[in-house]
């Protein structure tokens, strides 16, 4: 495995890397962002795939679910991001509704992800089913990532946000649906929520990289959700996730600390503060003695 050292010049990374990746055994790494410092950070720090998922929704946007976040939600954000991201490949999730209706409508609103906000790709929920439609759209020069297993958008139909694929038949579908993707030519395919021996099952099945989340080691690459690994979430975390730091305690010390310093007059200092130049406070001082006299 190569990682770039740190102040040597990196690579761009494209759908052909992510393939080029997956055939040396070289994990890929994903993480979300939403936002410009967010995106330059996790840029900077040589994540591969930079997605901005609608999982916004809940951490920007403080909704319930993923359904109710709107293309413009999606369009605002990405611009953002874009403007961050100098190496990674940066993916778009088209929100739901977006591509429902027909291959028309999906190939015009994933092509508005390319022209009015820079993404590289767009990522569409479903397998099998989403086959046509994915096809089309890369057919139109624009790459497109799969998600099967847990899929956030289907929520109302599972019933929860619950782990898939643990019957036989569950597993088998969840296959079709990755061999569709493959011959589709999605550029990758996230794994979501499902035990990990059919992550590492579909990972071998198929060229196209895998990358998992909740989906074991054996998939070609891992995802995580930004704010989760930050500690940004305000809930108990999935079993999968991870939390590298906690934002949460190092943001609330921060605010409570300035707080503390306005509220006992400790901020700004005077080394915080401008000064006019010592004429114009001469000068300044001679008006005000003159005023202050009158008043006498
Ligand atoms: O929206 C999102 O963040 C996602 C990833 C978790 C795969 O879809």
């Amino acid at each position: 495995m190569s990682l770039t050292p740190i102040g040597e010049p990196r690579q761009k990374i494209t759908s052909a890397t992510l393939r080029e990746k997956k055939l040396r055994h070289e994990p890929i790494t994903c993480l979300t962002a939403y936002d410009y410092a967010t995106g330059r950070l996790v840029d900077e720090a040589g994540i591969d795939i930079i997605l901005v998922g609608d999982s916004l929704a809940q951490t920007m946007l403080g909704h319930e679910n993923t359904l109710s976040v709107t293309i413009d939600d999606m369009l605002h954000h990405t611009r953002a991001v874009r403007r961050a991201v100098k190496h990674a490949f940066l993916v778009a999730d088209m929100p739901y509704g977006s591509y429902h209706v027909n291959s028309e409508e999906a190939l015009r609103n994933a092509a508005r992800f390319v022209k009015e906000a820079g993404a590289e790709a767009v990522k569409i929920e479903g397998g099998e089913k989403r086959a046509d439609i994915i096809r089309r759209i890369i057919e139109a020069e624009i790459p497109v990532t799969g998600h099967i297993g847990l899929t956030p958008q289907s929520v109302n139909v599972m019933g929860g946000y619950k782990v898939q694929g643990k019957s036989l038949a569950a597993i088998e579908q969840l296959v079709r649906d990755a061999v569709a993707l493959d011959r589709a030519g999605a550029a990758c395919i996230y794994l979501e929520g499902i035990p990990r021996e059919v992550g590492a099952m579909i990972t071998a099945e198929v060229e196209t990289p895998t990358i998992g989340i909740g989906a074991g080691p054996e998939c070609d690459g891992q995802v995580l959700v930004f704010h989760d690994i930050m500690n940004l979430t305000f809930g108990p975390p999935a079993k999968f996730v991870r939390r590298y730091a906690d934002a949460a305690a190092v943001i609330t010390d921060a605010v409570q600390a300035f707080r503390a310093d306005v509220v006992s007059h400790q901020y700004p200092s005077d080394a915080e503060s401008y000064h006019l130049p010592k004429e114009t406070q001469a000068a300044l001082e001679t008006v005000l003695e003159r005023k202050r006299a009158m008043r006498r």
